[in-house]
Parts: C-alpha cells; sequence; structure tokens
C-alpha cells in the first residue's frame, strides 16, 4: 500500500521555482531518503507533504488522504521534523512534549504514557526539566525528533534528522531511525550521501528542483559499480534539452554544470557495446532540441562520482541562467 503519494508537485517563491514536477511514492513501513545539495527543493517537498504549505500545483496523499483536503486526517498521521522547529523556549522538555501530544489529539489518558516513551526512544530523560532554551543544540535537536514522535504517527517527516548532532548523537539518532523503520514510514532528508546509505532502503536524489534518481539502495550501489558517465557541453542550455535527455532509457541521473551536462548512463557490464545505443540517443536528443552539441566525452568514471557533486556542488546551483 502506498502510504504517501506526490503527483506532479511545482512550487514557485515568487519568481523562484523551487521544485519542479515531483512525482514518487512511499509504501507503508519504507524508510525513505530525500538526498540533494542546499537549495535542492528538499524542505519545500516537505513541508508541502506535511500541509505546512500550499504547492503551486500538483497534489499529495497521505494514507489515502488529500493533504488540502483533509488537512487534518493528514497531520494526525504525521509527525514532522521542521528544518527550523519552533522554539518554545521557556518550557520544559516534559511539558512542550505534553503541549504538543495534546495538540496532537493524543487521548488524555495515553498523554503520559507517550510522552514518557519519546523522553526515552530520544534519551532526553536527563533534561526532561530543563527549559528548552537553555539546552545545547544538539539536545534541542532531540526534542524536536521527540514532539515528531510523540503522537506515534504513522508517518514521520524529518528534515535533516541529525544537522546539529555530535557523532556520537548522529549514531544514536541513526539507531533509532532504524528502530522506527517497519512501525512508521520514514521520510527523511539529507546532503550527505552515507547518511542514506545508513538509514534508507529507497533514496530519491534532487537537484534545483527536480527529482534525478530514485532507485533502492541495493540499485544504486549496482549502478556505481560500474557506470558509464556521458559528459556533453551545449551552446543553449534549456529546459528541452534537459527533458529529452532524461527521458532517454539508460540514463539515471543527470547533473547540469555551466555549459552542459553529465548523466550516469546504464552500465553495459563488460560489453561496451551495450551502452553505445544510449550514448548515440544522447547525442540524437541534443541535436533535435536544437542546442548547439559541442562536445561529447564518454568517461568511465562511477557513479559514486556524480553523486559526490550532486551532493556537494554548489555551482549546479548558482546562476539559474543555465536552464
Ligand atoms: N520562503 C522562501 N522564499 C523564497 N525562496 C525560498 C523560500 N524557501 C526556499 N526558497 C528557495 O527555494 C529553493 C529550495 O529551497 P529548500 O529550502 O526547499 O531547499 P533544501 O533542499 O531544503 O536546501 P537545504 O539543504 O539548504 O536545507 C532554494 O532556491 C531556496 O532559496
Ligand atoms: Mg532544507
Amino acid at each position: 500500500m502506498d502510504m504517501i503519494e506526490v503527483s506532479g508537485l511545482f512550487k514557485s517563491y515568487g519568481p523562484i521555482q523551487a521544485i519542479h514536477d515531483i512525482n514518487f511514492k512511499v509504501k507503508k513501513g519504507e524508510v525513505v531518503g530525500f538526498l540533494g545539495p542546499n537549495g535542492a527543493g528538499k524542505s519545500t517537498t516537505m513541508k508541502i507533504i506535511t500541509g505546512s504549505m500550499a504547492p503551486s500545483g500538483g497534489s499529495v496523499r497521505v494514507a489515502g488522504f488529500d493533504v488540502f483536503e483533509d488537512p487534518i486526517e493528514v497531520k494526525k498521521r504525521i509527525g514532522y521534523l521542521p528544518e527550523n522547529p519552533p522554539v518554545y523556549g521557556d518550557m520544559s522538555v516534559e511539558s512542550y512534549l505534553k503541549f504538543v501530544a495534546k495538540l496532537k489529539g493524543v487521548e488524555a489518558s495515553r498523554v503520559k504514557a507517550q510522552v514518557e516513551k519519546s523522553i526515552e526512544k530520544t534519551d532526553l530523560g536527563s533534561v526532561r526539566r530543563r527549559l528548552i532554551q537553555n539546552l545545547s543544540k544538539g539536545y534541542r535537536q532531540r526534542v524536536g525528533i521527540a514532539q515528531a514522535l510523540v503522537s506515534d504517527p504513522e508517518v514521520l517527516i524529518l528534515d535533516e534528522p541529525t544537522s546539529g548532532l555530535d557523532p556520537r548523537q548522529v549514531a544514536e539518532v541513526r539507531a533509532l531511525i532504524k528502530e522506527l523503520k517497519g512501525e512508521h514510514t520514514i521520510i527523511l532528508s539529507t546532503h550527505i550521501l552515507p547518511e542514506v546509505q545508513a538509514m534508507c532502503e529507497r533514496i530519491i536524489i534532487i537537484n534545483r528542483g527536480h527529482i534525478v534518481a530514485q532507485d533502492s539502495l541495493e540499485g544504486l550501489s549496482t549502478r556505481m559499480a560500474g557506470a558509464t558517465q556521458v559528459k556533453i557541453k551545449v551552446a543553449r542550455p534549456s529546459g528541452e534539452v534537459e527533458k529529452s535527455l532524461q527521458a532517454i532509457p539508460g540514463v539515471s541521473a543527470l547533473v547540469k554544470s555551466e555549459h552542459g551536462y553529465a548523466m550516469a548512463i546504464a552500465s553495459g557490464g563488460a560489453a561496451d557495446g551495450a551502452t553505445d545505443g544510449v550514448v548515440e540517443r544522447i547525442a540524437e536528443a541534443a541535436v533535435q532540441s536544437r542546442a548547439g552539441l559541442l562536445e561529447l566525452r564518454r568517461e568511465s568514471a562511477d557513479l559514486e562520482e556524480i553523486f559526490l557533486k550532486l551532493t556537494t556542488s554548489e555551482e549546479t546551483q548558482t546562476t539559474g541562467g543555465a536552464v
């Protein structure tokens, strides 16, 4: 069963198009990682899924309910750790969690037990009576995770759950998320590849508002083992050429650079000939969309290089003028 269904999602902030035609599904109990560099559109997508923000277009269903037609039903089922959790600095950890539990409609008789459970899971026992404003950043992050858990929601949307944590805490949060898997359907975001490798079964890679790849961890690892990379340089990059390149079967990821694109293409295994057809179609697509093909190169680099680029590069999102 699909617990989350995101269809044709668009969002613009004035002239800035933050996300562009985002489509994906998440099955019940799955842990999906949203991987992408700063500004990719991860938080925007998560805000829309949780009903905290309206999209410019498209729809989201959670457990069969439309986020905008049935926001109450959806919010009941979601625990959300926002990128910048709201500050209730003058509340103690415990009273804040009680407050959130009530707000989320947890039955009065179950509030205490739920608060205890979330304190225990996030290891906040030692600071439970301290004011949130006096906690270190790492502990505040744990409070954010605890409030997402406190209503025992079916779905958890965690925006960079390990940000601001020290290495030991990172390991703890990763372990916690693994523990929550199965009981909850989880989407988490990160810009670090090892992070998704440690926690997620499936990865959705997003760059400049577009999904550039989505696959199981296994599938991605297999592709990483022996993928071929094709780099092209064009005189006139455009949305049209980008779309036609992405549509070519065998092109599994596409990264923009200043004057062109780098693509990961399906591995042909031992026989190089298997990828020739894909390279040919890439050349055709560039010519047909009149982008002015200047250069085309095949490199036997592995996919990891592309993902690294995707997840660390600032160059792809600086100007916005290339496409
Ligand atoms: N409120 C806003 N007003 C204008 N532009 C915004 C707003 N929020 C986000 N953006 C822009 O939308 C794009 C996507 O931002 P978003 O926060 O979704 O990215 P992200 O993947 O979460 O990045 P990060 O890793 O830095 O958290 C960026 O170009 C960002 O500058
Ligand atoms: Mg973000």
